[in-house]
């Protein structure tokens, strides 16, 4: 990619996102048990509807240690009523599977967090970034749409999966995934609608 496009587009994206990016509850944290949480609840519901269920979820369940002692049944009550009931018995899952292998701390390693049933690509991603301040990218369906229209163009095709993951992953600038990901995420939901 032509550098100076590159370096325009990191900086325009990161000054919007100093002026008008949302403080949103879960970037006041760097736990990546929190991280977690919010990018599961994230995964399907909007914004607005997440903030107070994640809030209500984290004081009942503190740590991978607490929602591994629940059952599968009482935690997929408190999800209730976000809906796509995979999505609590998965985290569960993720929170078991962290305390028996990892102690209960989430490792911070690409393909560890890979081989975690209810991981995927994208989650990876968004806890290596923003609990982990790792330049990792992400790509979700506001980062596709932006990444799309800026470098692509309508009539470019709409499915190349590995030409987006490499654009997300060659634009961040060294050492701010945190913000760069964060900012094009709400360029995304926000503006590049
Ligand atoms: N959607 C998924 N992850 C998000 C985040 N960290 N901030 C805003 N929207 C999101």
């Amino acid at each position: 990619m032509n550098p100076g496009l590159k370096r325009r587009f990191q900086n325009r994206l990161l000054k919007w996102y100093g002026e008008y990016g949302r403080d949103l509850p879960w970037r006041n944290t760097n736990d990546p048990y929190k991280i977690l949480v919010s990018e599961v609840m994230l995964q399907q519901t909007q914004v607005d509807r997440v903030i107070p269920k994640y809030h209500e979820f984290l004081d009942k369940y503190r740590s991978f240690e607490e929602l591994a002692e629940a059952s599968p049944e009482e935690v997929k009550q408190a999800w209730y009523p976000l809906g796509y009931n995979v999505r609590p018995l998965r985290l569960h899952s993720i929170a078991c599977e962290t305390v028996e292998k990892y102690g209960g701390a989430l490792p911070r390693d690409h393909d560890e967090l890979l081989a975690f049933k209810g991981i995927g690509r994208y989650t990876a991603g968004a806890i290596r970034s923003f609990a982990f301040n790792e330049d990792a990218p992400i790509l979700d369906t506001n980062v596709i749409r932006v990444l799309h229209r800026v470098f692509i163009g309508s009539g470019g095709p709409k499915s190349q999966k590995a030409r987006l993951w490499e654009l997300s992953e060659a634009l961040i600038p060294k050492g701010k995934g945190y913000d760069f990901n964060q900012a094009i995420m709400d360029f995304g939901a926000m503006v590049c609608t």
